[in-house]
């Protein structure tokens, strides 16, 4: 799959089409449960990649500070929920997430490698996707949006980076397995997609929840 014309971020091949935007912008409510739910699993996953890697000092420091800005994130999430009378309610997780998981490899060196690059994806697609909400929601989410944004550019960054490291220390090339995963990540946000999610594709046969 080619990038798409005129979209231009460094990692994603494809920008958030404009099904998913329509989707967004019918369900706030969904889209700000979810977007809460993945807030805490990235301070989670941040969490756990402390404990996989302990040894290793740079990545628990950065993934340290991660998990404390995600929870922040949260934070400031939850407040807004509570502000807007979002009744609060369990969602079941969606495709993305899990999906990109299968890519990673099940063992080292390559699984380190492999995880700091699906960090790096999920990042990146947020960060985007947020630029792309932001001018169509309106006040306050577009307040929120507007300033997460800039973290999410952060924290792909610093994922990429961390999966580069690890690469040269694996002595495995980057660039080819970053392509494999760019090329699912563009599958899943292009595809329909039956339940809607913050990380969905455009809406299939049925948006349930
Ligand atoms: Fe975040
Ligand atoms: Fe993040």
């Amino acid at each position: 799959m080619s990038r798409a014309e005129g979209f231009a971020h460094p990692l994603l091949r494809v920008p958030t089409p404009a099904g998913w935007i329509a989707a967004a912008l019918a369900s706030p409510d969904v889209l700000l449960t979810d977007h809460a739910n993945c807030e805490k699993k990235a301070a989670s996953t941040a969490l756990a990649l402390m404990f996989a890697y302990a040894e290793d000092l740079e990545l628990t420091a950065k993934m340290s500070r991660l998990a404390r800005e995600e929870l922040r994130h949260y934070e400031q999430v939850a407040k807004l929920i509570r502000s807007l009378g979002v009744t609060p309610r369990r969602l079941a997780p969606g495709r993305y997430a899990e999906r990109m998981r299968r890519l990673v490899a099940k063992t080292e060196p390559r699984r380190e490698v492999d995880l700091m690059i699906c960090g790096a994806f999920i990042e990146a697609r947020s960060c985007e996707r947020f630029a792309a909400l932001s001018p169509a929601i309106g006040a306050p989410l577009s307040d929120l949006f507007q300033g997460l944004h800039h973290a999410e550019a952060r924290h792909y960054k610093v994922c990429l980076d961390l999966a580069g490291r690890a690469a040269k220390r694996a002595r495995v090339a980057l660039q080819p397995r970053v392509e494999e995963f760019a090329a699912l990540e563009a599958e899943l946000i292009t595809s329909s997609d039956p339940v809607f999610r913050f990380h969905s594709g455009p809406p299939g046969q049925s948006s349930g929840c």
